[in-house]
């Protein structure tokens, strides 16, 4: 009761003085994190679009090194936290994933951008208090398809878990993070491409990417050592996603590395989940399996978003690499 009492002074008195930082978080989702939530452009041929996350259980079954491993049954977004031991768990498709299961294909939004049937987004907010506001956008696909470099077909993994993160200054979003890849870009609100308030996304056709600008974006595969322009990420103005028409929301703490729904009857323990969202990478002996410069056709499945460093101190996530708040909008690595 007194959480409850003091989280409803904070509501009312915006920062209490004294009181610690997980009860001063508002007991409901801060109205600018949605009216500043991105828009998604997903590809005009994408065959793998933004799907429901509980499905992803549905259609796996728990393994470590391809043998099964002991877990609850059903496995559901309640319990999928049960599985966390000293091994990695992969929740492995079901079925071949070579023969094109549906499941794989996701859902795609309708007029008004929504999944219907289908919860595909999780929009995670961390209050570091004194206005400054954290908020994640998560978005998963169930299928990521790698592209073709060279006339092959590489990178493709069951799972994908890519985001935006906005960050706040008392509800007035400053910079904004698209994750591509094992890096990212960071833009200044202020320059990106909007519709009314909500900066855009553009998703890279099938590997999900997040770019600020359409049209060609060159990657580079970590590690594969090919010439620049090789490996290209294709976004279009094929089907806009709203991912805040079906969508769970959390507030994280990052002291106790916790995370609280802001509606009671959201799920929350599957964020828990320390393993994998897809099959393990199959080794070189399965059929299924050809590498090419050394990288895979088949990779393996991504951990979740309590993996995404919910806890910044800039708006990149800390990973060597410089963090460049850009104040014009230019394809990538220029
Ligand atoms: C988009 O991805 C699909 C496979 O998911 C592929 O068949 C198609 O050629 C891709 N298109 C472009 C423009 O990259
Ligand atoms: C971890 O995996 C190994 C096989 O690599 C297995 O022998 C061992 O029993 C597993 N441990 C647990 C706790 O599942
Ligand atoms: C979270 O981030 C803030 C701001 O960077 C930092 O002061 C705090 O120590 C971090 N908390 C944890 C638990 O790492
Ligand atoms: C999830 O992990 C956090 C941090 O370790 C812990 O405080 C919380 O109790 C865990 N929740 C569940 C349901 O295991």
């Amino acid at each position: 009761m007194l959480s409850k009492i003091l989280i409803t002074a904070a509501v009312l008195g915006g920062v209490v003085r004294g009181v610690p930082l997980r009860e001063r978080r508002q007991a409901t989702v801060p109205q600018f994190v949605l009216d500043y939530a991105p828009l998604v452009w997903l590809h005009s041929q994408e065959a793998y679009l933004p799907s429901d996350i509980s499905a992803q259980l549905a259609n796996t079954k728990p393994e470590h090194e391809f043998v099964a491993v002991a877990g609850p049954s059903p496995l559901t977004l309640d319990n999928l936290n049960q599985l966390n031991s000293p091994n990695t768990t992969y929740l492995t498709s079901t079925v071949d994933i070579t023969t094109n299961p549906a499941f794989l294909n996701g859902v795609k939004p309708d007029a008004s951008g929504k999944t219907n049937d289908a919860v595909s987004a999780a929009i995670i907010v961390n209050d570091h208090g004194s206005g400054n506001v954290d908020a994640f956008y998560m978005y998963f696909y169930a299928f990521n398809w790698g592209g073709i470099v060279l006339g092959q077909n590489l990178g493709n993994h069951v799972g994908d878990w890519e985001h935006n993160m906005i960050r706040f200054k008392n509800g007035v979003p400053d910079l904004v993070w698209y994750s591509q890849h094992s890096n990212g870009e960071a833009f200044k609100y202020s320059i990106l491409e909007k519709n009314g308030l909500r900066p855009i996304s553009y998703s890279g056709n099938g590997s999900h990417a997040n770019y600020a600008i359409k049209g060609k974006h060159d990657h580079t595969i970590p590690n594969l050592n090919l010439p620049d322009g090789l490996i290209v990420d294709n976004t279009d103005q094929g089907t806009l996603w709203d991912p805040t028409l079906s969508t769970y929301y959390y507030a994280y703490d990052p002291a106790a590395s916790s995370f609280t729904p802001y509606d009671s009857s959201t799920p929350v323990n599957w964020l828990n989940y320390t393993g994998r969202w897809g099959d393990e990478q199959y080794p070189d002996s399965d059929k299924r399996q050809k590498k090419f410069f050394g990288q895979p056709k088949y990779a393996t499945g991504p951990t979740g978003p309590a993996d995404k460093q919910l806890n910044r101190t800039d708006v990149c996530p800390s990973n060597g690499n410089e963090c460049i708040h850009r104040g014009i909008l230019v394809p990538r690595d220029l």
